[in-house]
């Protein structure tokens, strides 16, 4: 299958003739970006999932994404092009192993990044993503423990935003964030020293990217630890003439549509998520026609995950 004018048209003649939104991840091919109603970040596509009026949501990202689109709209058919496409971050707890962290901290406040399983959510107090986590840990009154999980740095970036010395964190990671490290940032920053440097908190060189600002190495205001969403509006928003992006290269795209006068170039040009690279024109175009991967959830996981997702979904709206 091509992305020709011929597949874009059958994919959006069979989004209306299912009653369905489409919606893509800044991670999707940029073929997928392209054709979807919304390209956005995990936040803004479970927000967009929540209030939308469609019958059918097709969501191109991963199956935890999916899954939260199915907590906030148990009615709705929620479909994801390839069931496969997983998340090693989510694979890095599971429910039993945050059930037994709870039970060594009682009364602590968990918090669990989206990234994590119906079942994980259903544990949890309050979900974040990259863009609202800081808020939401500061919304927690400052004499309560805070159990954080699965990203340690996500974890670590909050922990320093936040200032709380009460916050355990889970020692999980994204294998293609922890790739992206701070020897690798250190170098490319220096063979680019007016560059901005836009950096996902999910990555292994967040940590160094503070250090190289807090030692004079890259002025500061050239350093910023951003979501997805937050960099397309940084990089509307930035006077610089190239930035330096730390984040999975699929987003490259979307910040070359949305600043096309910037050069954008990946700190690491391997960090290629190859769970969000299943969701081919193919799969997509099969996902239609077929009406499948579905994505269900058991209703009391997700009666008692919506809770935490909703609560997310309100944080720093
Ligand atoms: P955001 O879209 O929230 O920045 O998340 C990044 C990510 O790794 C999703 O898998
Ligand atoms: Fe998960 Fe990492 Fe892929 Fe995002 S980039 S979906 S966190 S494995």
């Amino acid at each position: 299958v091509v992305a020709d004018a011929a597949w874009r048209d059958e994919v959006r003649r069979l989004v209306d003739e299912r009653d369905a939104v489409l919606l893509a991840h800044n991670y999707q091919l940029p073929e997928i970006q392209d054709i979807a109603d919304h390209t956005g970040d995990s936040l803004a596509l479970s927000r967009i999932a929540a209030a939308s009026e469609a019958s059918t949501i097709v969501f191109c990202g991963v199956h935890f994404m999916a899954e939260t689109a199915k907590i906030l709209a148990p009615d709705k058919t929620v479909l994801i092009p390839d069931a496969r496409a997983g998340c090693s971050l989510a694979d890095s707890i599971t429910g039993a192993q945050l059930r037994a962290w709870k039970a060594e901290h009682p009364g602590a406040v968990v918090v669990s990044y989206v990234n994590t399983t119906a079942e994980v959510k259903a544990e949890t107090d309050i979900c974040c993503t990259s863009s609202n986590a800081v808020d939401v840990v500061a919304s927690i009154p400052a004499d309560r423990e805070v159990l954080f999980c699965p990203d340690q740095f996500l974890g670590a970036h909050v922990r320093r935003e936040t200032g709380r010395d009460n916050i355990h964190i889970w020692a999980g990671e994204c294998h293609v964030h922890a790739g992206i490290n701070g020897p690798e940032l250190a170098e490319r920053a220096a063979a680019n020293p007016d560059a901005d440097l836009f950096i996902h908190p999910e990555c292994g060189c967040a940590t160094s990217a503070l250090y190289l600002a807090g030692e004079g190495i890259v002025p500061s205001e050239q350093v910023k630890i951003l979501s997805t969403g937050d960099m397309v509006a940084q990089a509307k928003a930035t006077k610089a003439k190239s930035v330096l992006v730390a984040t999975e290269v699929g987003m490259l795209h979307q910040l070359r549509q949305a600043a096309p006068g910037i050069e954008f170039k990946a700190v690491n040009d391997r960090a290629s998520c190859g769970y969000m690279k299943m969701i081919t024109p193919a799969a997509l175009l099969r996902a239609l026609r077929e009406n499948r991967d579905e994505v269900h959830v058991d209703p009391e996981t997700a009666a008692r995950a919506r809770g935490a997702v909703q609560r997310m979904v309100e944080i720093g709206n």
